[in-house]
């Protein structure tokens, strides 16, 4: 049963995936210390209770660029969506459009930008990584352009894959992985017969429609793996801030001074992440990182927050700490691998009952009236 937005569908996800693609979506990189320090930091941070304030009328929405969010959470961009639920950035973007949140696809999601945009009204976001094959870039750019998209996220905290140990004993790589592969599926039916074989074709859509002749998601994972690119620059990022008349978020700024950075070259936003805890191990967490970064920043550019966050208390403190929205990634895969589109939107509604439940007793009325003041006083000294 259902109850807990931050435990019950990370268990139901546990056993309903084949290992290599549970471990997949849950590890981090090498001991995965900052994967856990994500959490536990943020459950870390004390609210101040506050009473007797007649909290009866509460609005969560807010405004970020030129659209209104019911609550101020997006979908983070998650690559392979489409394994872990049939078809699953469709499912995931109709669960964020009856939300009234943005979804945010992948670069290396399953379904192409072409499947997802024209299942929903609402614009989607799109996530992109530098890739030494610029002429993919300058391609799936024009086709998110040509598909309505209007907030382009860049992830710049991956011009290496970092090392998921979990992977190579789980199946996902390593030796005999797709014999390892095969035999999960047999043992778990019920994926093998809805996503397995009914959310065919599992290639990443977006580098299939631009390379053609499909073949297997191996040789995709193989081609992405060619084509991180460590030489990249601020300088090199103009040409896209030049081609991309949207907002352009910069995700995987963990650092005032890249914070500050990023203001210089322009864009307007930033993702305060270190990626779940994916990429450096033994990097703070989101929660540690984020009041430094406000201060330098806050007002200049929107910030986003991700890493950590699996319930509407999160998100409360993610805000109270200087995000002005916040994103949400591994949480919303568990949803959608246990019951697709009406998982997300049922973790969708827990989430917001939860960020209720916080705002009524800690005194706030409106996402504005959430911000340091409602951490307890020693956190709020340490985070300044
Ligand atoms: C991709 O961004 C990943 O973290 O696996």
């Amino acid at each position: 049963m259902i109850i807990s937005a931050s435990t019950d569908y990370r268990a139901a996800a546990k056993r309903r995936l084949p290992p290599f693609l549970f471990h997949y979506l849950d590890g981090g990189s090498y001991a995965e210390h900052t994967l856990r320090r994500n959490v536990e930091d943020l459950a870390d941070i004390a609210l101040r209770q506050r009473v007797l304030n007649d909290m009866s009328e509460l609005d969560l929405t807010t405004r970020f660029f030129d659209e209104t969010l019911s609550i101020p959470l997006a979908l983070s961009p998650v690559g392979l969506t489409g394994m872990y639920a049939r078809r699953g950035e469709v499912q995931a973007a109709k669960a964020a459009e009856s939300k009234g949140i943005p979804f945010t696809m992948s670069t290396v999601s399953v379904c192409p930008i072409e499947e997802v945009a024209p299942a929903i009204e609402r614009p989607m976001w799109f996530q992109l990584y530098i890739l030494k094959d610029r002429g993919f870039m300058r391609n799936v750019l024009e086709r998110a352009k040509a598909a309505g998209v209007t907030t382009l996220i860049f992830t710049v905290d991956m011009p290496v894959p970092g090392s998921r140990y979990r992977d190579a004993h789980s199946g996902m790589s390593g030796p005999n992985a797709a014999a390892r592969r095969v035999l999960q599926a047999m043992t778990h039916p019920h994926w093998a017969w809805n996503v397995g074989l009914r959310g065919k074709p599992h290639d990443l859509g977006n580098i299939s429609t631009y390379r053609g002749n499909p073949t297997g998601l191996a040789d995709y994972i193989g081609w992405l793996g060619e084509n991180f690119d460590p030489s990249i620059s601020w300088k090199e990022l103009e040409w896209i801030r030049e081609f991309w008349d949207g907002p352009m978020i910069i995700k995987g700024i963990l650092d005032p001074d890249d914070a500050r950075d990023a203001v210089s070259f322009g864009a307007d936003g930033v993702v305060v992440s270190n990626h779940g805890g994916r990429q450096l191990d033994g990097t703070p967490s989101t929660a540690r990182a984020l009041p430094a970064i406000a201060d330098a920043v806050k007002g200049q550019l929107k910030i986003i927050a991700d890493s950590g966050v699996r319930t509407g208390l999160d998100v409360v403190r993610m805000l109270a700490l200087g995000a002005d929205c916040v994103m949400l990634g591994r949480a919303y895969i568990y949803a959608l691998a246990v019951d697709g589109e009406a998982g997300v939107c049922n973790l969708l509604d827990l989430i917001e009952k939860e960020m209720r439940v916080a705002m009524v007793l800690t005194g706030a009325r409106t996402i504005d009236d959430i911000n340091a003041d409602m951490l307890v006083r020693e956190l709020k000294q340490a985070a300044r």
